[in-house]
């Protein structure tokens, strides 16, 4: 009996030293030796609908992260894939430094039905990419697996999330990251007040539209422009326009959310099989 301290010590160590070697062996053993590593440059060549957005959205905080080249609305085809490329990487690394991995897993298991609450399980050839680098599997799921993201839900739902989770999912135990916010003019429209009586709910509610600028004569251009293309059926709404201070996301949030809108889109080829 004096010996069962020391055995269940040694077993702890054992475990241990078996899982350290697991991590290690386990990427190795499944990257396949055909298919060379992917670069950034070729996993952010395929531009995501959502990455055009956030610049259409937010041309102030992009120009200011990613660069004139790219912020140009005629910008070229290169300009953007290296824009996206430096945005993923930059969204990667404040995933890695801000811990997200503690609380989301980037890893759909094989087992017990996950397919059908996380989707499409990697391949290894899938995961043989510059940005898994190190591996972002995680180790725990406080919060959902997010190895299928990109395109599940859209970047203003993002935005607010990012800013204040529990706006968007009441009672979440996410942090809200706002120091990826910054203050400016944003275009706002105020509910039509005959509708907001009829629910009950106050008049004065108005909701932003994307897009954050740094001065108010930027932000009534823009809302001069989002008047003169309302759809003709909803003219009336261009009065209901109006310019305020708020917050909204810096350069940082867009790369995050460009990340995250970029999860799952991205296959490789097939090798082509001697
Ligand atoms: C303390 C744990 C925790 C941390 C840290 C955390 N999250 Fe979350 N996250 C959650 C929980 C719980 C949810 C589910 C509720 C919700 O939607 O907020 C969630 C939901 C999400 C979702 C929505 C997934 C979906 O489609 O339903 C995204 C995207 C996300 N987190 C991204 C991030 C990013 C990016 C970071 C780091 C900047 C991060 N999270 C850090 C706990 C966390």
């Amino acid at each position: 009996m004096d010996r069962f301290p020391s055995i269940v010590l040694a077993a702890a160590f054992g475990c241990f030293a078996i899982s350290m070697l697991l991590s290690a062996l386990y990427p190795w053993a499944i990257t396949d030796a055909k298919q060379p590593e992917a670069s950034i440059a070729d996993v952010a060549a395929n531009i995501t609908e959502e990455f055009a957005e956030l610049k259409r959205a937010y041309p102030v905080s992009f120009r200011q992260k990613l660069g004139d080249a790219a912020a140009a609305a005629d910008a070229p085809l290169e300009a953007m894939q290296a824009a996206h490329a430096e945005a993923l990487q930059r969204g990667r690394d404040l995933y890695i430094g801000e811990g997200c991995w503690h609380c989301h897993s980037q890893f759909v298991r094989p087992v017990a039905n996950e397919e059908a609450r996380f989707g499409h399980i990697r391949t290894p050839a899938e995961e043989n990419n510059a940005l898994q680098r190190p591996v972002l599997w995680g180790t725990r799921r406080v919060g959902p697996d997010l190895t299928n993201e990109g395109g599940k839900r859209s970047n203003d739902w993002h935005v607010a999330h990012l800013h204040n989770p529990r706006s968007t999912s009441p009672g979440s135990v996410m942090p809200g990251y706002t120091w990826y916010f910054r203050e400016g003019f944003q275009v706002f429209r105020r509910i039509d007040p005959n509708k907001a009586e009829v629910a009950g709910i106050d008049p004065d509610t108005a909701y932003p539209y994307p897009g954050l600028y740094d001065t108010e004569e930027e932000a009534r251009a823009a809302l001069e422009t989002i008047k003169a293309n309302l759809d003709p059926t909803v003219a009336e709404e261009g009065d209901r326009l109006f310019v305020r201070e708020a917050v909204g996301p810096d350069g940082d949030a867009l790369c995050i959310i460009a990340y995250l809108q970029w999860l799952g889109t991205w296959f490789p080829e097939k090798p082509t099989e001697e």
